[in-house]
């Protein structure tokens, strides 16, 4: 049987699912939890991807002890992995001695690029550039009305030229306030590359929305007194010293720096997922901000400060959005986002960032001190006895 399987799209879910189990030569009960479908009806699924089969589900869970911008908040997480949210409770806790979490985002801007094939960049071209500035960004902006009422819209607008390729990169800078904005970015591009071809007779390449979303940045720092990391082994003031040491070795080896903002996205990745937001766009921004300076560092920052206490702070590019797409259709996301006191997408950006510092601080305490197995390893035994105890059943009938 080949792959190539026209009008596949077309097919009910089951049937799809029959020539797909049919394809691998799955067993009725291999193929059963492929079809599953829970509180994403097949319509749904439908409406968010095509060829759907049915719905993966991932466990849910949510992190306690958050106090953000004096906030109390518990934090909804999607995710398989064990101590994912005790690390970030605990976290929390810890931040929580030293007053919780201040976050802080900028104006919700994304960024679209537009590429223009053009054999030279002369002073002419940028003249015509400079001059239908306005003109540029009004016509962006025809027919967005809704979105320049809510306070949004095309901002400014910028250009390189990169010579290896012949191309005038053109910026386009909008405001797409609680949107995510993907699909606001890729349309005012579309419209907005057959101006600026028309402005200099020529013809245009790429238009799309750049993850590295630099104009759309979120932050959180913190404090933890130096007295909430004693334990019976350690003393507070020596954790504070191997934390910060924990974070130089990260600053200088790349290895050390990948698995650290691993963990960091440990924490924020859950927190995406559960608001039905694109994770593999924060991801992809994330690890090209964290390299801007030309090497791959770790994400947050920690310090000790005069009094001995751990300073940390982590800011990113982080383009969530609260209202419309799988945000807004998601019964999940929905109620998750309620949970949360339903914020706009400058306050869910500051709590995305908490989440990974707190995920990060509470991984490097106990990598610091006594090591990350202890903790784990508990949580995960109880994972493991369970998985023997529900053992799945094989070799049943082929569909
Ligand atoms: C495991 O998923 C994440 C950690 O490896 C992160 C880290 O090392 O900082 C514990």
């Amino acid at each position: 049987m080949k792959s190539r399987l026209p009008g596949f799209y077309e097919l009910p879910h089951s049937e799809r699912l029959r020539v797909a189990s049919l394809f691998a030569g799955l067993t009725e009960i291999e193929a059963s939890p492929l079809g599953h479908f829970g509180i994403l009806s097949p319509e749904l699924a439908d409406v968010f991807i095509e060829n759907a089969v049915g719905t993966f589900s991932l466990p849910l869970g949510v992190a306690t002890n958050f106090l953000i911008n004096d906030r109390d908040i518990l934090i909804p997480m999607a995710v398989e992995e064990t101590s994912v949210l005790a690390a970030a409770s605990h976290g929390a806790k810890l931040a929580r001695a030293g007053g919780g979490f201040t976050c802080t985002a900028t104006d919700p801007v994304m960024t679209g690029q537009i590429q223009l094939f053009v054999d030279e960049y002369t002073l002419e071209d940028q003249a015509t550039l400079d001059a239908n500035r306005e003109k540029l960004l009004a016509y962006a902006n025809r027919g967005h009305d809704a979105l320049i009422a809510r306070g949004g819209g095309a901002r400014e607008i910028e250009w390189r030229w990169i010579p290896e390729i012949k191309s005038i990169i053109v910026h386009l800078h909008i405001d797409t306030r609680d949107a995510m904005g993907a699909n606001i970015v890729n349309t005012m591009c579309e419209r907005l590359a057959s101006m600026l071809a028309g402005l200099l007779c020529c013809e245009t390449g790429l238009r799309i929305l750049t993850n590295l979303t630099e104009k759309r940045l979120a932050k959180a720092e913190c404090l933890i007194p130096k007295d909430a990391l004693n334990s019976h082994e350690y003393r507070g003031v020596d954790v504070v010293d191997r934390i910060v040491k924990a974070w130089e070795f990260a600053w200088f080896d790349v290895y050390r720096a990948t698995t650290n903002n691993k963990g960091i996205m440990n924490g924020i990745d859950p927190v995406l997922i559960a608001t039905g937001n694109d994770w593999r766009a924060i991801e992809a921004g994330a690890h090209a901000w964290t390299c801007r300076d030309g090497t791959y560092r770790p994400m947050t920052k920690w310090s000790k400060d005069l009094s001995g206490n751990l300073i940390g702070s982590l800011e990113l590019p982080m383009a969530v959005g609260t209202v419309g797409g799988v945000t807004k259709l998601h019964p999940t996301a929905k109620s998750a986002l309620r949970l949360m006191g339903s914020p706009n997408a400058r306050e869910l950006a500051g709590i995305c960032c908490a989440v990974g510092l707190s995920q990060n601080l509470s991984a490097l305490r106990a990598l610091a001190s006594e090591g990350i197995q202890r903790g784990h390893m508990g949580l995960h035994q109880k994972n493991l006895e369970l998985m023997t105890k529900n053992r799945p059943r094989t070799g049943a009938t082929k569909i």
